[in-house]
């Protein structure tokens, strides 16, 4: 959920500026209509429309609703999103519904509604979360290997660096939706008919005591690390609101932004692996020869973590904060295109 670039000032001062321009409008609105293609006087257009909510037919004719953009910022995060999703379900479906039914006759169309939409949220939302972190990783490597900060970073990695708060503000809403869905697991019919079938299945085998210690553990510490996880995201995207990051300055807003958002990625992971505890190495969970979801959902955050461990240490530390400093290595002096950044 890091903040836009162009966030940085400019927005705060608008803010400001916004009530007397929202007077203004009104005041724009009750006189008389301007000329088709007669620019509105001293205010942008867009800021006329942010600022009240009207009816369609009080604008004037020379604003085309229809060419105004809508939630440009948000188009590559949701388009992502949803192959991620689809990506996730159909994987899910295969592995949890399908293969089932195809091997054993075994109908699990029931799991759709929920329980495979559970594993499509959380694991979309902590792919989101990884992708948010990565072009700052990706950014890091390649001011490492130029040697420099004064030369531009490729139009994709911008492109991608200037939507992160809308791929961490998705991350987020998936997770809150997973953490429901996750609560309502006891509420379901069908969990109660499995409970009721396993304690008569312990009264068969004349068993006291259905507890399992590890298995007690394991659901502890995941859960606890998931609620952990999911509140520093709250706070995250708390933070990104503009009305709380323009109380703070750069430096306060990076170190929240960076702190908290690879702890909350942290704590997603390992909650994601103690989840998975020792299913990595049981045969019966590589179904149709396919991994189950939680590696597949771990692989690239753990990858960002890993080689943020190794950025964070003492010797490219350093250097990478001398070269963020406007140090450059010799031989790039003179090569670098110094406007760029
Ligand atoms: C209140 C917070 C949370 C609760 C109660 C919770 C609960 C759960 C539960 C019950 C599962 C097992 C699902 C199943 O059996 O199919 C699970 C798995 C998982 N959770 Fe969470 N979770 C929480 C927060 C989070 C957050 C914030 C993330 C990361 C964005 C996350 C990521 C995952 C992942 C990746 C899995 C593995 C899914 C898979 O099998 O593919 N969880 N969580």
């Amino acid at each position: 959920m890091e903040r836009d670039p162009q966030d940085l000032g400019d927005d705060h001062h608008e803010e400001r500026f916004q009530l007397c321009e929202v007077e203004l409008a009104q005041l724009q609105l009750t006189q008389k209509e301007p000329e088709e293609g007669e620019v509105l006087s001293g205010l942008s257009q867009r800021r006329l429309l942010s600022a009240v909510a009207m009816e369609e037919f009080e604008f004037p004719a020379s604003i085309h609703l229809q060419k105004m953009p809508l939630f440009p910022k948000w188009h590559l995060p949701l388009k992502l999103m949803a192959v991620l999703m689809a990506v996730a379900f159909v994987y899910t479906f295969l592995r949890d519904v399908l293969q089932p039914y195809v091997s054993n006759g075994k109908n699990d169309f029931y799991k759709i509604p929920i329980l495979v939409l559970n594993k499509v949220l959380p694991w979309t939302s902590i792919t989101l979360l990884a992708l948010v972190y990565l072009p700052g990783i990706l950014a890091a490597l390649l001011q490492l290997h130029r040697g420099t900060k004064y030369s531009r970073f490729p139009v994709w990695l911008e492109n991608w660096m200037s939507v992160r708060k809308q791929l961490g503000l998705l991350a987020f809403l998936l997770a809150c939706l997973h953490a429901i869905y996750s609560l309502s697991y006891p509420m379901r019919r069908s969990y109660r008919y499995k409970l009721l079938n396993w304690a008569y299945q312990q009264v068969q085998h004349k068993k006291e005591s259905a507890w399992v210690e590890d298995d007690v553990w394991r659901m502890e510490i995941y859960i606890s690390l998931g609620i952990l996880g999911l509140g520093i995201l709250a706070l995250l995207a708390i933070s990104s609101l503009p009305s709380v990051s323009d109380t703070l300055n750069w430096r306060e807003f990076q170190c929240v932004q960076r702190t908290l958002g690879y702890t909350a990625l942290l704590l997603c992971t390992a909650h994601a692996l103690v989840y998975g505890w020792k299913k990595w190495v049981e045969l019966k969970q590589y179904v149709w020869y396919t991994p189950p979801s939680f590696i597949l959902a771990c692989f690239l955050p753990a990858m960002v973590l890993l080689v943020k461990a190794v950025l964070v240490m003492p010797c490219l530390d350093k250097r990478l904060d001398r070269i963020r400093h406007g140090w450059e290595r010799p031989s790039r002096k003179g090569r670098s295109d110094k406007d760029s950044l």
